[in-house]
């Protein structure tokens, strides 16, 4: 039988004279090893003040057989190994509570050591100018995730569970709105977002194959992906050139009968003009999705990017705002939306019971359902044809450390943003991405665009500083017409365009962008700015 759990008397000798000893209440915390020794924490009832240590206090009624008549004091870091030999007489054994606390404690104790050895060294690792490598973005963590994580996984809950609950209840009041949906990425929100639409529950505004959605191809592709999936005609509107967004006034040109909803992300941060769509919306009843995947923390008129429309969605992908390694969400204040997008992310089921819970509703077994026999139990009672598109818990634990420093990650990158826009405005060749009025951008990345006639290229320029060791990405797929997932596609048929999407062509030529996330510092912006300065000549 494991000895992990007994407390044991055990004479502990003086730090400072070992010749010395007291004798103290030991707790074992390891199975013993080949030479037969035991790990230990070395317990007190003494009225020693602890609270600088990380410690915890067990009363004699937390442990069985208790010989012991006071509170006992384990301070976690009092670790020692010791001789089976040498513990005779047992106090006691911790119950089952108290023990996964302590050996908790003792893991989470370990996990902070391994990022202070590990990885605080490498995150504080000196800037070498033209020898560091310049990501685009990166994850910012310290510690707390991984104590999350690791405590996630020692109660190997595995899926949706406590800290999947917390985070959707945090993103939730970070984003003023009702309900959040955790999935498992970024496009599992965008496809989740936009078949929630396609629900019959939603009668004459249920979005149907053949009915267009107005959207944009200046972009990432699992933005417009679900609407091709689900048989759904995209119409893509071209882009303007200031803001980097739907250019709104080609909106009314996009609309037909058959339109039913706008799908649109806010471009490397930057709102679209939402005052412009969510009127073109509201006056012929469409639905609005907002991809917020690149525009966590942005807001338009002092309100979250995301909010706006009837769904938002954000990716959690390491490169994003914030991470948990993949995932994802959805938000709306529709409850009907909310209804849906809870009954599609898990499978498509009636019931809303959460993961190892039933009967939540108090009539599993009484209830009448399609052409099922009365009664049916409910946990097995389909509405929609659904996903599983849940994440672990262990996931959701990181994106809860993550959402803790939010604010501060939003801060940093519209600081990392104004310095290099301040280092970079004056260059003639170049047009800056712009806030759009009213706004405040949570930027994802600084974007530059060359201006017609210049005489260098935009590969020239982003192989140049990738030679230099400075990370640069395109706006995604540029112009996603122009990829061969559309080869295979008939334009009038399977897509529409407005116009030839002159910008949107501008954009996959010309454009690029550099990092600005929160890890990034004034060194490695300032070597940007320089290198960048340097390729134009000036
Ligand atoms: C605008 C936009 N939407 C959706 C996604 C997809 O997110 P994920 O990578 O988490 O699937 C991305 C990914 O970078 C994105 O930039």
């Amino acid at each position: 039988m494991s000895q992990i759990g007994k407390i044991y008397i055990y004479q502990v000798p003086f730090v400072d004279n070992p010749k010395k000893s007291k004798p103290r209440p030991v707790l074992v915390i390891s199975e013993m090893n080949l030479k037969g020794d035991l790990e230990v924490i070395a317990g007190t009832s003494k009225g020693v003040n602890w609270s600088s240590e990380e410690h915890l206090v067990f009363t004699p009624k937390e442990i069985d057989n208790c010989l012991l008549n006071e509170d006992t004091v384990f301070p976690i870091s009092k670790k020692v190994l010791v001789s089976q030999s040498m513990l005779k007489t047992k106090v006691g054994i911790l119950n089952n509570s108290a023990l996964k606390k302590i050996l908790k404690a003792v893991s989470l104790r370990q996990t902070k050591n391994y990022y202070t050895a590990i990885h605080k060294p490498q995150q504080e690792k000196e800037f070498i100018a033209g020898e560091s490598r310049v990501n685009y973005a990166g994850r910012v963590f310290d510690e707390t995730e991984m104590r999350y994580l690791i405590d996630s996984s020692l109660d190997f809950w595995l899926t949706y569970g406590e800290y999947s609950k917390k985070f959707e209840k945090k993103l939730s009041e970070y984003l003023n709105v009702r309900w959040t949906f955790l999935v498992n990425s970024g496009s599992s929100a965008n496809l989740l977002a936009f078949y929630a639409l396609t629900s019959p529950l939603l009668k004459d505004r249920q979005v149907k194959r053949g009915d267009e959605v107005i959207t944009v191809a200046a972009g990432f592709p699992t933005t417009v992906a679900p609407i091709v999936q689900y048989g759904a005609v995209p119409v893509f509107v071209d882009m303007e050139l200031t803001y980097f967004n739907i250019d709104v006034t080609q909106l009314e040109n996009a609309r037909s009968d058959k339109t039913k909803a706008v799908m649109i992300a806010h471009t490397l941060g930057n709102p679209f003009n939402i005052k412009a769509v969510k009127e073109f919306c509201d006056k012929h009843n469409l639905w609005l999705i907002e991809d917020n995947c690149d525009a966590l923390g942005s807001t338009y008129d002092g309100k979250p990017t995301g909010t706006w429309g009837d769904i938002g969605t954000s990716s959690f992908y390491p490169p994003h705002h914030m991470t948990m390694g993949e995932g994802g969400a959805t938000y709306t204040d529709n409850p009907l939306l909310q209804k849906i997008m809870l009954s599609m992310r898990d499978w498509g089921r009636d019931c809303w019971c959460e993961s190892g819970v039933d009967n939540t509703c108090g009539k599993r077994f009484s209830m009448s359902f399609g052409n099922l026999p009365k009664g049916y139990d409910h946990k097995y009672v389909y509405s929609h044809f659904g996903f599983n598109l849940k994440v672990s818990d262990m996931q959701a634990a990181v994106g809860v450390a993550q959402l803790e420093k939010f604010p501060s990650f939003v801060q940093k990158r519209k600081e990392n943003f104004s310095k290099l826009y301040d280092g970079l405005k004056d260059i003639d060749e170049f047009i800056l991405l712009q806030a759009q009025p009213n706004s405040d951008p949570s930027w994802f990345g600084f974007m530059i665009t060359l201006k017609d006639g210049v005489k260098f290229s935009r590969n020239e320029l982003s192989e140049y500083l990738e030679k230099n060791n400075i990370q640069t990405r395109n706006l995604f797929a540029g112009n996603l017409l122009r990829h061969p997932l559309f080869d295979s596609m008939t334009e009038g048929v399977d897509y529409k365009k407005v116009g030839d999407l002159i910008n949107t062509d501008k954009i996959m030529n010309d454009s690029f962008w550099i990092g600005l996330y929160p890890g990034m510092g004034d060194d490695a912006i300032d070597y940007m700015i320089g290198k960048i300065r340097e390729f134009v000549g000036k």
